[in-house]
């Protein structure tokens, strides 16, 4: 018999709820960030996905949809970059369109969003993420691999601010001594529009930025740095299991959230799933292997049998990679973050 959609959450083997689904819509970006895809790897020659690969933007409300009779409540659009996904504007109206959603928001890197925002808002996008490592042109062009200039991204997340896509908030992965002297003015800077900053320890994802536990800048020194020019306060979080640590200016300006996913992991609280651009359903952003969905799809499943392939893999999940980093020896063949989202 169908398991009604008001059927109790599914849980994992450590306990976890099921609740968020990221999406990841395409392989491509038209960044090439040092830490995420770089221009080495991924230069002209590389290929990415055809076409003919990529779930459809009916195959992926398909699979949203009966993930949401499992229990998500939140969709993130993710990539590579979302926006580079030609008319992704109609994923977002048929996502939109589903019932028992309470949120839904896209993480880009803001170089389309100018163009896009409001088209995105009428297709009934709630809010945006922006990433955005730094303020200063100089630094941001290194670390996206001289893909764009900050002005652009700013005009991007403008346009976001106007078209009512908020609350907005800012990722900064932070790199020792690529970005971290320019964190300050990245808070300040967010502070005084109304965006949330939010800075993210540099993590070991995927196999290919060559990542060194030295290069990672902890939440507690982030905390501290901006602390001591602008006094912050610690405040609740927003949700259970919400990623981002809050805190409050203390002027009661603001906040900034930051992400200690490296010094402080928050696999305890991990209640989410990520489908990648070829159907692929991982349960951790460190997996190494994903269950594919888009046979089962071509192939004329029934929701029934989705559902039930789906919950048997949310059942079985036992993933905590953050918080057992130091004893994985070798961890195998890792997802990429351009593949799977952030
Ligand atoms: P809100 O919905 O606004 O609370 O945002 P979010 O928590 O979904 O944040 P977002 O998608 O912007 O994620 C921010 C960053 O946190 C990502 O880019 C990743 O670097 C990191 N992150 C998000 N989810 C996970 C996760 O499940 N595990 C780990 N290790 N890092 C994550
Ligand atoms: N460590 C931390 N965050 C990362 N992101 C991409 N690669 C990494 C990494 N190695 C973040 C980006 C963006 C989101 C998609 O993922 O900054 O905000
Ligand atoms: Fe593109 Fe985002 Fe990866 Fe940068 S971090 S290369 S913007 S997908
Ligand atoms: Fe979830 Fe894996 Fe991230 Fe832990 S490392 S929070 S299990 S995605």
């Amino acid at each position: 018999m169908t398991e009604p959609d008001t059927s109790p959450i599914l849980h994992d083997r450590l306990g976890r709820p099921f609740r968020d689904l990221r999406i990841s819509v395409t392989d491509r970006c038209n960044f090439r960030c040092t830490y995420c895809m770089p221009e080495e790897v991924f230069g002209e020659r590389y290929r990415f996905l055809p076409k003919s690969d990529l779930l459809t933007f009916e195959e992926i409300a398909h699979v949203a949809r009966v993930l949401i009779g499992l229990g998500a409540r939140k969709i993130r659009l993710t990539g590579g970059e979302p926006l580079v996904r030609h008319e992704i504007e109609r994923l977002v109206a048929q996502l939109a369109a589903l019932d028992g959603l309470d949120d839904l928001a896209m993480t880009t890197n803001g170089y389309l969003l100018a163009q896009q925002a409001e088209t995105l808002r009428d297709a009934g996008l709630r809010r945006v993420t922006v990433s955005l490592d730094s303020l200063d042109d100089t630094v941001f062009r290194r670390m996206n691999g001289g893909k764009a200039g900050v002005a652009q991204v700013l005009e991007g997340i403008a346009a976001a601010q106007r078209a009512g896509l908020t609350p907005i908030k800012i990722n900064a992965v932070v790199q020792r001594g690529v970005n971290d002297h320019t964190i300050v003015a990245l808070a300040r800077f967010c502070r005084e529009r109304g965006y949330i900053a939010r800075f993210i320890e540099y993590m070991d994802v995927g196999n290919l930025n060559g990542w060194r536990r030295e290069d990672v800048v902890s939440a507690a020194e982030i905390v501290a740095c901006i602390d001591a020019a602008l006094p912050l306060e610690p405040i609740p979080s927003n949700y259970p299991g919400e990623v981002a640590s809050r805190f409050r200016f203390r002027d009661g300006s603001g906040e900034i959230g930051v992400i200690a996913s490296v010094t402080q992991p928050f696999c305890g609280s991990c209640t989410r799933l990520r489908l990648s651009p070829e159907g692929q359903l991982y349960t951790c952003l460190f997996g190494t292997q994903g269950t594919d969905l888009r046979g089962p799809l071509r192939a004329g499943a029934a929701d029934d049998a989705l559902a039930a392939l789906v919950s048997s893999v949310w059942r079985a999940r036992t993933d905590r990679y953050s918080e057992i980093r130091a004893s994985v020896s070798a961890p195998g063949n890792k997802v990429e973050m351009y593949y799977i989202g952030g």
